[in-house]
C-alpha cells in the first residue's frame, strides 16, 4: 500500500484551540482603525462576516478597511445593490444581506464568484447567509455597550479555522 499523497488527506482546517478576542470602542473613528489595523494582515480569499445589530458599527469599520487598502471611493451601505466593489491593494467586495431572508438572492448575482477567491469578501448581516461562508471565513461581531454609553463598542473577532485564529493572534500580538 502507498503512502496517502498530500492531496489524499484532508485540509486541515480546525485551528487546534479556538479563541474569541474582544476590544472595546469609543468612537466611529475607533472603530475604523480597527479596520486600518486588520487590512495589512489580509490576503486574497480572506473573508469577513459582521454580524451586529442595526447602527453597530459593521459599515464604520469596512470603511477603514476600505481606505487602509488604498480604496479611493467613499464607502456607502450596499443594502439595495447587495454589492460594492472597492479598488485597492487587494479588491474588496462588500456585501449587505439585511434585506434577504437567505442565500439564495446573492447566489442568483454570482456572489460566489467573490467570496473566498481573488479578493477579500466583507458581509454585513452574514448570519443571513451562512451557507455563503466558506471555512476560514473570520468573524467579527459588533455589540453596544449600555445606554450610558452611546458610542462604546464591543468589537469580538472570532471563527474556528486555522486562518481565523492565525488573523486573531496576528491582531493580539500588533502593536
Ligand atoms: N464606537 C463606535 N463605532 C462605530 N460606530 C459608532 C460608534 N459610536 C457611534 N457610532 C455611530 O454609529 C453608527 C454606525 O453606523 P454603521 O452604518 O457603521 O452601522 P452598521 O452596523 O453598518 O448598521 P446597519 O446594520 O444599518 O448596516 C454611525 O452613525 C456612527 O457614527
Ligand atoms: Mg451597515
Amino acid at each position: 500500500m502507498s503512502e496517502p499523497t498530500p492531496q489524499d488527506q484532508p485540509q486541515l482546517e480546525l485551528a487546534p484551540s479556538a479563541r474569541s478576542w474582544s476590544v472595546l470602542t469609543s468612537s466611529p473613528q475607533e472603530t475604523e482603525a480597527w479596520g486600518g489595523r486588520l487590512a495589512p494582515l489580509l490576503e486574497a480569499g480572506d473573508v469577513l462576516a459582521f454580524r451586529g445589530d442595526l447602527g453597530a458599527g459593521k459599515t464604520t469599520l469596512v470603511r477603514g478597511l476600505a481606505r487602509a487598502l488604498g480604496a479611493k471611493e467613499s464607502v456607502s451601505s450596499p443594502t439595495f445593490v447587495l454589492m460594492h466593489i472597492y479598488e485597492g491593494r487587494l479588491p474588496l467586495y462588500h456585501f449587505d444581506a439585511y434585506r434577504l431572508h437567505d442565500s439564495s438572492d446573492l447566489y442568483n448575482i454570482g456572489a460566489e464568484e467573490y467570496i473566498g477567491t481573488e479578493g477579500i469578501a466583507c458581509l454585513e448581516w452574514s448570519e443571513r447567509v451562512e451557507s455563503l461562508l466558506p471555512p476560514q471565513t473570520l468573524y467579527l461581531e459588533l455589540s453596544y455597550l449600555s445606554p450610558q454609553e452611546p458610542q462604546g463598542r464591543r468589537l469580538t473577532f472570532s471563527g474556528p479555522s486555522a486562518r481565523a485564529q492565525a488573523l486573531i493572534e496576528e491582531l493580539r500580538h500588533d502593536p
